[in-house]
């Protein structure tokens, strides 16, 4: 049986492809190719010697959806595929819901039909919204999200958790992602962000090659030990394997299951530009700025639910996140090749 990985192309995507093929699960993946290049599934390939089935496919698809169950022997899904940009989610509402929301009805449809009922779902630390203090349980009361992206997530919990009552041979992870930064050991993968980086980690990497003058922290006056927002940065392949171990837990058992995948630890701004400047040998220059609308002081997870239940923990350091984001970046200063 195949995991099927919906925005398998994607940034978090193709990192938990590579390590799902190299434990030797068959992979199945679907794209639309809207947020990243057709050149990852031959990184992805490469990598790891082996071929596997891509579909270029939005999720909303329902007939292309179909299609793809009807060819290939899916026993579960890993569901990356959704727009991520909180600015824009903003501006552009009815998008996010639809392409988020809309997608993952459709998905959830066409898997039903299939007898399919096994999901691993991307979900965020930013369903614990304004209220909640961290470090951040995943018992603690969701919602009071501040932008139309978040809103889609929590709407999506709400969707596999109601799903799960009506149903329980469902089998449904939801996994909140805290920050995952860094790339593949080998620089030949990692984030490719469209236009002028949003996050924290892309903005320092560009500033580094070259392509941005300065980074701009915004806000320097929150209540943490050096007053710049505080998060918990994550490496995208420590997040990859916390996939592998979900994908275990909804084949292995029913259950509606619900995971932090963090490390933890919570890093400043300043913290994040240190260790980077240490990492990359680079000096990167900043100026202070006012605050970013509905940014957080501090988010950080309390990771030991994973560990408890799925025997997973992240591994890898800030100071490797830095390493192995700089080397993605110094490899491929414009990115994914079109
Ligand atoms: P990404 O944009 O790199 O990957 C998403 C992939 O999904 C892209 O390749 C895109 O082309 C594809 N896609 C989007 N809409 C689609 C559709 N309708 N049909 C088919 N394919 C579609 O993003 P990422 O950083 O890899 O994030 C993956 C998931 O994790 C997203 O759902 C995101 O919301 C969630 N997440 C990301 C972060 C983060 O900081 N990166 C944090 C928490 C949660
Ligand atoms: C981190 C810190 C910024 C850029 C976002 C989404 C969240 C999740 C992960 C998907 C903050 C500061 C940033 C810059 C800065 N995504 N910063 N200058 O906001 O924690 O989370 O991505 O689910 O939903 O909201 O991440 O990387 O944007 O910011 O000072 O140019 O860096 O203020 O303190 P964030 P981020």
């Amino acid at each position: 049986m195949a995991v099927l990985v919906t925005g398998g192309l994607g940034y978090i995507g193709s990192h938990t492809c590579v390590e799902l093929m190299n434990t030797g699960t068959e992979i199945v993946v679907v794209d639309n190719l809207y947020n990243c290049k057709k050149s990852s599934y031959d990184r992805i390939k490469a990598l790891t010697g082996k071929d596997f089935k891509f579909y270029e496919c939005d999720i909303r698809d329902a007939e292309g959806l179909s299609k793809i169950f009807e060819n290939e022997n899916i026993g579960s899904v890993i569901h990356f595929a959704g727009l991520k940009a909180v600015g824009e989610s903003v501006q552009k509402p009815l998008e996010y819901f639809d392409n988020n929301v809309n997608g993952t009805l459709v998905l959830l449809d066409v898997m039903r039909k299939h007898g399919c009922k096994k999901i691993v779902f991307s979900s965020s630390a930013t369903v614990y919204g304004m209220n909640n203090v961290s470090p951040l349980t995943e018992n603690m009361e969701v919602g009071g999200v501040t932008n139309p992206y978040g809103r889609t997530k929590y709407m999506i919990e709400c969707i596999l958790k109601d799903l799960y009552v009506s149903d329980n041979e469902w089998s449904i992870c939801l996994l909140r992602y805290f920050n995952p930064i860094g790339a593949h050991k080998s620089g030949t993968m990692g984030e490719d962000p469209n236009g002028i980086p949003n996050n924290l980690m892309p903005y320092i990497t560009q500033v580094a090659i070259g392509k941005r003058e300065c980074l701009t922290v915004h806000g320097n006056d929150y209540d943490t030990p050096d007053g710049t927002g505080v998060r918990d940065y994550i490496h995208v392949v420590d997040l990859a394997l916390g996939h592998l171990k979900a994908v275990g837990k909804v084949e292995g058992e029913n259950g509606l299951f619900i995971y932090n995948l963090g490390t933890g630890i919570g890093y400043s701004v300043l913290d994040v530009v240190k260790a980077f400047e240490k990492a990359s040998g680079k000096e990167i220059p900043y100026v202070i700025g006012p605050r970013r609308s509905g940014d957080l002081a501090t988010c950080y997870s309390n990771a030991e639910k994973a560990l408890n239940e799925l025997g997973w923990k992240a591994e890898r350091g800030i100071d490797e996140m830095c390493e192995d984001s700089w080397r993605w970046q110094s490899q491929n200063p414009d990115g994914y090749p079109d």
